[in-house]
């Protein structure tokens, strides 16, 4: 266990991007009202998504993650939940059948509702007031009194965040996830995407191989594979009074768990050295993600690994690089040859998003889909060279029709944008770019599987 750590020790650190609440009395309620709730994962899950993780930092599983980059009280829909949860079940079949590789899922869903902003305030016809800082936080709408943080919105994040998880859950290993029904995790609104049809050939050809199997008496009755999956959660570990509320001792172990999740992880603005957010993720069990921008020096990485995993445990540690498709080749390999020098096992994941973003002529935030690929084919290019494994993508997408990205094959242009601009923050990939994504992803993992066989040989 991490010396001289409790769940609260990051209250003694540099604690930024967290909102300071007028009534301190409703903040401590609050967090005592959450600390006598339920746990939303079990310690169990989190290591098991721990030994899973620790495959794909052996280059022997990819990791898989997405969904919103915030999750809203007013889009909270089964529906919602629904389309995110199959088109990722769609990317992962088809990575695991272009890539031969198991592909470990995890959402940013149940829970992902805090957000860093670049300025605490915003200015609108010159009035000023308290940024968006997510629904968990604040009201999106510019009024001053949904503006101020409300300590009261963490109880309903909680209760938003427990009935994705069950839905999930419900999803996962109620027969939804059965390969089976591999066909029938479409969506209507792609008809029009040129790869919804390679969807279906790849569907089709599944199917045959399970009729196959079953044949041979290899069926979801004896193979528990088939008739569900593993299905992980995780968000950005940065609200602290309600990450430390769900932190609990784990019965079996005696480790600390943040139970919020699965898998948390700290964002570029809040990984530097003596930061809260490092301090309160160096003391729990669960695996955990750090985003890293081009503003992260090689040493002060090695430095923050032996902070947050002095044993060396495999699977612990996600590296999640976001450089911008200009600068992920210039950037990416300090890192990867400082980490490879010091033997830090850790999983390689490629968040193309976060470093992409551009504004449209039409004044929208936006993220071309040609950038978002270029940075993926960099990221991979440099684990090519580095003889490392690219192991993962981090995505922000939805299962809805909307138009946030621009581009894809179904291309949505700068006029287009304000068709469907839903999201409470970043633009997010919709189903059909999505999924184009997951096919040129599969290219690029056969190669790099390819290249690693033939240097194995
Ligand atoms: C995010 O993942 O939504 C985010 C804010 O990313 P980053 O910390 O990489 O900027
Ligand atoms: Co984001």
């Amino acid at each position: 266990m991490a010396t001289n750590w409790t769940p609260e020790s990051w209250r003694d650190a540099t604690g930024i991007h967290m909102p300071v609440y007028k009534d301190a009395a409703a903040l401590s309620a609050t967090e005592n009202t959450l600390r006598n709730y339920p746990p939303l994962v079990f310690a169990g899950e989190a290591r098991n998504l721990t030994t899973d993780l620790a495959k794909v930092a052996e280059g022997k599983a990819f990791l898989l993650q997405g969904g919103d980059c915030a999750e809203s009280f007013a889009e909270f829909h089964p529906n919602n939940i629904r389309d995110t949860f199959r088109v990722i079940l769609q990317m992962a079949v088809v990575l695991t059948f272009a890539g031969k590789l198991p592909v470990v899922k995890l959402g940013r869903m149940a829970g992902q509702f805090a957000k860093p902003r670049s300025t605490p305030t915003e200015t609108i016809n010159g009035v000023e007031l308290p940024s968006y800082f997510g629904d968990i936080i604040n009201d999106i709408e510019f009024v001053a009194e949904g503006r101020e943080p409300d300590p009261a919105r963490m109880i309903r994040a909680y209760s938003q965040a427990a009935s994705t998880l069950n839905l999930l859950r419900a999803f996962s290993s109620g027969g939804y996830a059965n390969l089976q029904q591999v066909n029938a995790w479409t969506h209507d609104y792609m008809g029009r995407s040129p790869w919804a049809q390679k969807y279906k050939e790849t569907a089709d050809r599944i199917s045959e191989a399970l009729a196959f199997m079953e044949a041979c008496g290899i069926t979801p009755e004896t193979v528990p594979q088939i008739k569900g999956t593993s299905f992980y959660t995780s968000h950005e570990a940065l609200l602290l009074p309600y990450e430390q509320a769900m932190t609990r001792q784990d019965s079996l172990t005696g480790g600390w768990y943040d139970t919020s999740a699965h898998f948390l992880w700290i964002g570029d603005r809040t990984r530097f050295e003596g930061s809260a957010h490092v301090e309160f993720l160096r003391g729990i069990g669960n695996p955990i993600g750090v985003k890293c921008g081009p503003s992260l020096e090689p040493d002060a990485l090695l430095r923050m690994l032996d902070t947050l995993n002095p044993a060396r445990e495999a699977g612990r540690i996600t590296l999640i690089s976001r450089y911008g498709y200009d600068k992920v080749e210039t950037g990416l390999p300090n890192l990867v040859r400082a980490v490879q020098r010091e033997g830090h096992p850790v999983i390689w994941s490629c968040d193309p998003m976060h470093g992409n973003v551009v504004k449209s002529a039409s004044g929208y935030k936006t993220r071309p889909f040609e950038r978002i690929l270029a940075e993926v084919r960099g990221f991979f290019a440099v684990h090519r060279a580095e003889g490392s494994f690219g192991g993962g993508i981090h995505i922000e997408m939805t299962g809805q029709n909307v138009t946030e990205c621009t581009g894809g094959a179904v291309a949505v242009t700068d006029e287009g944008l304000a068709d469907r601009y839903h999201t409470h923050c970043d633009p997010r990939l919709n189903a059909a770019q999505s999924l184009e994504l997951a096919f040129l992803l599969a290219e690029m993992l056969n190669q790099e599987m390819a290249e690693r066989a033939k240097k194995a040989a």
